[in-house]
């Protein structure tokens, strides 16, 4: 999409708002000024517009129950509440098994649980192509494993883990198993009901909702304990009043990901772009291209340019991507996720475009126009062959 006169690949960052949503937001931003706790007709019809999001988004998870949503502020918020809830719930057990290229979100919190409470935190390792370590998955299962957290998609390289597969090791060790979907909501069919994960977050602004605005999903019957406590809102497993047009917002741009999913040609915009990407710059490597990964994201390495040099002079042409470095932390240290896959060495010069479905061919003609110019230009060393 071109967004003013840019063109945005950067929807693994967050996606542009359809319009469709924006409209159900201000509807509610001005006909709904009830606070949905209120017994009067304002305060329902708030509630009554919550519970229609929480069924969208159930849909969209293919949750059981529209109960096991939860709303939050957003996958943050949603991947702490997980991790924290599933240790309180299992107090006699101190350990979390997670992988080596979790986001910032699961990574921060895992180290402060280890800081802070004595928690033994178990990073699985990935190969080249950033496929989990199957081997060394199920050997990190024990006894005192209270919770794995492992990524359905990662934002980086788009690569996939076999959630199904993963989820029933997890059970068998008398662990709860919890994953951050935030990437793969809107973008692979997902169904909670039938992986059979306890936990998943997922966030609206990356499947064209508004920011400030998550969910998770907790299978009936597992136990938990909110992280923000106060009022009983979100039957009382996350106090505070509901932010009702994000929610909104969120239930349109939950039914919107399912609509389009079938008219959705994201893949053959992805691969288009890398097809000529590949003809104009022979050199360039594809990330997790071995691996199952998702339709949207390209994970391009140039060898020999330098990933930030090469952004800012894509920004100045109208084009909008992004670096591993920059995605998680808006600084320039190198990807821990491209470390973890052993490319530490190519981490400089990776750039990562991130397609939706408001892209266009019109986006990807320009891109393959400037793009050899913008390598050529941001090279740092001489490649000898
Ligand atoms: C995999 C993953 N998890 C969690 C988050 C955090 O989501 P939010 O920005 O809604 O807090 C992101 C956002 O980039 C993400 O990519």
């Amino acid at each position: 999409m071109a967004i003013g006169s840019v063109a945005y690949f950067d929807a693994n960052a967050s996606t542009p708002v359809d319009p469709r949503v924006a409209e159900a937001m201000v509807a509610a931003l001005t006909e709904l000024p009830g606070n949905p706790s209120s017994g009067h007709m304002a305060g329902r019809a708030a509630r009554r517009a919550i519970e229609v999001a929480r069924l969208e988004v159930a849909a969209l998870l293919d949750a059981k129950l529209p109960n096991e949503i939860v709303f939050t502020s957003g996958g943050s918020e949603s991947n702490v509440t997980a991790i924290r809830a599933a240790l309180a719930a299992c107090p006699d057990r101190r350990e979390v098994v997670t992988s080596t290229v979790e986001h910032a979100a699961v990574n921060a919190t895992l180290d402060r649980l280890a800081m802070t409470d004595g928690i033994t935190i178990r990073r699985v390792p990935v190969d080249g192509n950033g496929c989990l370590d199957l081997d060394a998955y199920r050997a990190a299962l024990g006894a005192d494993t209270a919770l794995v957290t492992l990524m359905t998609a990662n934002n980086e390289t788009g690569t996939l883990f076999p959630i199904a597969d993963l989820v029933p090791a997890a059970h068998a060790a008398g662990a709860l198993f919890h994953t951050d979907a935030v990437q793969a909501a809107g973008r692979l069919h997902l169904s909670v009901a039938s992986t059979g994960v306890d936990m998943a977050s997922i966030s609206a602004h990356k499947l064209h909702g508004p920011k400030g605005v998550g969910a998770l999903y907790i299978r009936c019957g597992t136990t938990f304990s909110s992280l923000i406590t106060g009022g009983g809102q979100e039957r009382n497993r996350r106090a505070g009043t509901e932010n009702v047009p994000g929610i909104v917002g969120f239930g349109v741009a939950a039914r919107l990901a399912l609509m389009d999913a079938k008219t959705d040609d994201t893949a053959q915009l992805r691969n288009r772009l890398e097809a000529e990407i590949a003809t104009v710059l022979p050199n360039t490597i594809v990330l997790g291209d071995r691996a199952a990964r998702l339709a949207n994201t390209a994970c391009l390495a140039f060898p020999g340019s330098d990933a930030e040099m090469m952004l800012h002079r894509l920004d100045r042409a109208g084009i909008a991507a992004s670096s591993g470095s920059a995605c998680a932390s808006g600084g320039s240290a190198p990807s821990h996720v491209l470390l973890a896959m052993g490319l530490g060495h190519l981490a400089g010069s990776t750039v990562r475009f991130s397609l939706s479905r408001f892209n266009t061919d019109a986006d990807v003609d320009h891109l393959i126009e400037v793009l050899p110019v913008v390598a050529r230009e941001s090279r740092i060393l001489e490649i000898v062959a």
